[in-house]
């Protein structure tokens, strides 16, 4: 059973995810991760976002043993991460990878922009989730200021608004809700109630 969830930043994708991955006992892929992770090469090894090539390669060494989750979720990468997933030839180099972890025997879990459009259209579940920017920035704001970082709620919902923008906007594999994908709106809803909505959409289409 492969599970796709969709959505924009800081929707709560990736806790629906990790949740049905461990509900279900399937392997977990956060594909925001691999973006991320070429973002903060490029901005570490200060390659030019608009040399494609360079970025490509960036993309091609990708070592997903190696990715640390908790540097690759601070703030400034998740804007590098919109900027090199906006290059095609960037998508076209994590294509196998994501596809082989969707494609596993037993299923897997996967939350991004594009999984059940474009890495795993197959999927028997794809779920969309989503809130208003406002909920959304004033999520992510409580996040990054626990973790001590230096931000005003002004300037995370411009950011969470800019990336929208690019993420529904490029033209390879642009953020969209598949035909066949439920959609949770969670701007009302806990943690504790999206999870219910997902694990009931989980169980119907199974
Ligand atoms: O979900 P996230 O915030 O970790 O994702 C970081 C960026 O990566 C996001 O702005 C868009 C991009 N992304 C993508 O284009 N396709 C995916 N499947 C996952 C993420």
């Amino acid at each position: 059973m492969i599970i796709a969830i969709d959505g924009p930043a800081a929707s709560g994708k990736g806790t629906i995810a990790r949740r049905l991955a461990a509900h279900y006992r399937l392997p977990h892929l956060d594909t925001g991760l691999l973006y991320r992770a070429v973002g903060a090469a490029a901005l570490e090894k200060a390659v030019d976002f608009e040399d494609v090539a360079a970025m490509a390669g960036l993309a091609e060494g990708l070592d997903l043993a190696a990715l640390d989750p908790e540097s690759l979720r601070a703030g400034p990468v998740g804007e590098a991460a919109s900027r090199a997933a906006a290059i095609p030839q960037v998508r076209a180099k994590l294509l196998t990878l994501q596809q082989n972890f969707a494609h596993q025997p037993g299923g897997a879990v996967l939350d991004g922009r594009d999984i059940g459009t474009v890495i795993a259209p197959d999927a028997a579940v794809k779920i969309f989730v989503t809130a208003t920017p406002e909920a959304r920035a004033a999520r992510r704001f409580r996040e990054l200021a626990a973790r001590g970082e230096k931000v005003t709620p002004e300037s995370v919902l411009e950011d969470i608004r800019k990336r929208d923008q690019r993420d529904s906007s490029r033209t390879s594999a642009p953020l969209v809700v598949a035909a066949d994908a439920e959609i949770i709106d969670n701007t009302a809803l806990d943690v504790a109630a999206s999870v219910a909505a997902a694990l009931a959409i989980v169980e119907r289409r199974r």
